[in-house]
């Protein structure tokens, strides 16, 4: 078996916060321009995206690019806002009172609680929107359409029913009640895993990757999203709303059947172990390796927020 390239950590740590800025400068040049009388959604769509998340989902997509020889920016700079725009969306959409509830996101007060509810709705509907329209934009102004054709019909399929939008709805209507494995399985593939596989497959697609190479980023996908759905759970009891920037406890609140709550801590916990783990060893699989990937994957196992 071939050896797994990694940074080391103090390595991971530079490159990653040289990354995380490169990300907000895109993030900042693919926002909305010509503002009039609707400013108000252009001010909450700003303040939602720019608070400052984790950036996972671009990061992603990009490193999954340059994994598969993806050279020029250019074309998957537009994905990368738009995924992170879809990302925002979910997120404003599932702190609202009729799902989650919540007071807090990305360490400010939520989009909702600041704008009203009103402008929440339509500041997660304007994110999703204006996402497809970047991307739509972009590709009428060049490119390689049919890798941007590709790359546009997995971004769509994994955010809508088939993906994140149907993992919420089994979330929501399956609250307070018992899971089997196979719903809580369903679940988190769905409302959490689909946008991460999304990343990595879009990120594949336009670097030319071969179908049967974006199958295989999308099982990355997959377990990184449990292991990272998981991971949330745990640190929703074991973390602080401080060190999250957003509330702890938000599941026990809201009578949620997590990992957690059904297999205990320390199923949990060896559960993100094993399902970044399988991840790597797909991933290892690649004639081709990047480290900078892998040591993000490994590095999320013991992420604190
Ligand atoms: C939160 O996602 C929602 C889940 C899918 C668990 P992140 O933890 O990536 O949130 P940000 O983008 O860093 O705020
Ligand atoms: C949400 O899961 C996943 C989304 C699609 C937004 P959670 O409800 O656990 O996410 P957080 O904990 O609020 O970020
Ligand atoms: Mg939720
Ligand atoms: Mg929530
Ligand atoms: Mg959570």
């Amino acid at each position: 078996m071939k050896d797994l390239l990694k940074l080391d950590n103090d390595e991971f740590k530079v490159e990653m916060k040289t990354r995380t800025a490169h990300i907000e400068e895109i993030l900042k040049s693919y926002l909305p321009e010509n503002i009039t009388q609707q400013k108000t959604i252009y001010d909450a769509m700003e303040y939602s995206l720019m608070a400052g998340g984790k950036r996972l989902r671009p990061m992603l997509m990009l490193e999954a690019y340059r994994l598969f020889g993806g050279k020029d920016e250019s074309i998957v700079t537009p994905f990368m806002a738009a995924i992170e725009m879809i990302h925002t969306y979910s997120l404003v959409h599932d702190d609202l009172p009729a799902m989650d509830n919540d007071d807090y996101r990305r360490g400010r007060k939520t989009t909702h609680i600041v704008y009203g509810e009103d402008m929440g709705i339509l500041a997660g509907d304007a994110l999703l929107n204006y996402a497809y329209e970047t991307v739509a934009k972009s590709m009428a102004s060049g490119g390689k359409p049919e890798l941007q054709a590709k790359a546009f019909a997995v971004l769509s399929q994994k955010a809508g029913i088939y993906g994140m939008v149907g993992g919420q709805v089994v979330d929501v209507e399956m609250t307070g009640k018992d899971l089997s494995e196979e719903q809580l399985e369903f679940i988190y593939r769905l409302k959490t895993g689909a946008l991460l596989e999304a990343s990595l497959m879009t990120g594949a697609v336009l670097a030319g990757a071969s179908d049967e190479e974006v199958r295989a980023m999308e099982k990355v996908g997959r377990n990184v999203g449990m292991a990272f759905q998981i991971q949330d759970d745990i640190l929703d009891i074991t973390s602080t709303t401080e060190e999250l920037g957003k509330p702890v406890h938000s599941d026990e609140k809201n009578a949620k059947s997590t990992y957690v709550a059904i297999y205990g801590m320390d199923e949990s916990l060896k559960a993100v172990e094993e399902y970044s783990e399988k991840a790597l060893n797909i991933l290892l699989e690649f004639d081709m390796q990047n480290a900078y990937l892998n040591s993000l994957i490994e590095m999320l196992i013991n992420r604190k927020k």
